[in-house]
């Protein structure tokens, strides 16, 4: 008889973002008439730069002649991107990443998710609290979160490093001594960022202690304060610590296009082994690529007119992001993050639970957010905002919410 993996029957529930999607769906479904605007998941909404479309149509060209059709690709990405990513995302920065080092995939929620593959199942593993849902439950689905408690919201085995106001949304040290740390800058879902000192904090901690530190930073490009990292490598002993994770998803618009990179470093060893070996051998045997003709779409973003354009998207956004915060300042809501991110994390008024403050603003505002409790304990009695709506219906959504309220 087959044996499942039991971890999959440890896990709560659904998906958080399946869960608000089927709230949403339901609600919808009852009130056919309501005009929902959904701030919800973050899900980029402008169309694709000229420059990626026009790269991508010449790839499709290609692909119907014998000498330009690609069949399998290079597993890790082709060489155009990678060096691409090498010249721009990091040289560009004064950081040295050779392209041997970048594995282009498709997408920073697979490699999040897939890192563990080449990890023991006995690592201690920490997170923030509020997290993004992927760290947690796929280390539950590998063995590492123990248990969930129900009456706690979180998992025995994991270490919860809590991100609240009062220590700025920044995770401090855990006295545990985690093996795989998480973290996510510009952070989802608090928008907030770490400033220089605290990750060298974070670097020299994980050098000291043998940790490897999996740094999320698909949300980069929407940093815009001077002198915060853009990347884990900025800093000095990253590269015998660090995985970094990084994304065209919401850089560039290709949620539905699906491409990202994951970065691990050549001296990066731990166990007697080199990750980036551990890595490679995971992604030749399970993966096989990104197909070509997104691979050129996304190299597009590297020329001058890519680059111009998709800064023009991001900064359409970074605007939404600041009409949310300015609109929902003025009526007394305490708002977080949105200056380095895309996203607006909310204070619930008068102490409401998460939950209750999204079944509201859902049913008299037809407004979709998702609830702070979903991302993890500290995150009852907040409220994220996305700022990748269009506009109007982002100044609309604001409007109803002030009304409500
Ligand atoms: C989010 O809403 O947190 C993200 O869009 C989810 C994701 O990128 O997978």
């Amino acid at each position: 008889m087959v044996k499942v993996n039991q971890n999959y029957l440890k896990l709560p529930g659904s998906y958080l973002f399946s869960e608000v999607a089927r709230r949403i769906s339901a609600y919808s479904a009852a009130h056919p008439e309501a005009k929902i605007i959904k701030l919800s998941i973050g899900d980029v909404t402008r169309p694709l730069a000229p420059a990626v479309i026009q790269a991508m149509h010449a790839a499709v060209e290609e692909m119907g002649t014998f000498e330009g059709f690609h069949g399998y690709g290079p597993e890790q990405g082709y060489p155009f991107l990678r060096e691409a990513i090498a010249q721009f995302d990091y040289a560009a920065r004064g950081v040295d990443i050779l392209p041997e080092e970048i594995f282009v995939s498709d997408g920073a929620k697979s490699d999040c998710g897939n890192i563990g593959d080449i990890f023991g199942a006995d690592n201690v593993v920490a997170v923030c609290d509020p997290v993004y849902p992927v760290y947690v439950d796929t280390n539950a689905m590998a063995g590492r979160a123990g248990d969930f408690q129900e009456s706690l919201g979180r998992w025995s085995r994991l270490v919860y490093m809590p991100c609240v106001e009062s220590n700025g949304f920044s995770p401090e040290i855990p006295k545990e001594q985690p093996d795989l740390i998480y973290l996510c800058f510009p952070n989802n879902p608090t928008g907030a960022m770490a400033t220089r000192e605290q990750l060298e904090a974070w670097v020299d901690y994980a050098n000291a202690t043998g940790a490897v530190i999996l740094y999320d930073s698909a949300y980069e490009a929407f940093i815009t304060q001077e002198d915060i990292p853009h990347t884990i490598f900025e800093i000095e002993g990253a590269r015998t610590c660090a995985i970094e994770f990084r994304s065209f998803s919401k850089t560039a618009g290709f949620t539905g296009n699906r491409c990202a990179y994951t970065v691990v470093p050549r001296e990066l060893e731990r166990d007697g082994a080199r990750l980036n070996s551990l890595w490679n051998r995971r992604q030749t045997t399970k993966f096989n690529g990104v197909p070509y003709v997104v691979q050129r779409g996304a190299a597009a973003i590297y020329t001058p007119e890519g680059r111009a354009q998709i800064m023009e998207s991001i900064a359409y956004y970074q605007n939404n992001a600041q009409v949310i915060r300015a609109g929902l300042s003025a009526v007394g809501l305490e708002c977080f993050g949105g200056v380095n991110a895309p996203y607006i994390w909310l204070k619930t008024p008068k102490g409401m639970g998460s939950w209750d403050f999204f079944d509201l603003l859902l049913d008299r505002a037809n407004v979709a957010a998702t609830p702070g409790a979903g991302f993890g304990p500290s995150g009852e009695g907040y409220l994220r905002l996305t700022a990748f709506g269009g506009a109007e219906a982002t100044r609309e959504a604001v409007e109803r919410i002030k009304a409500v309220l």
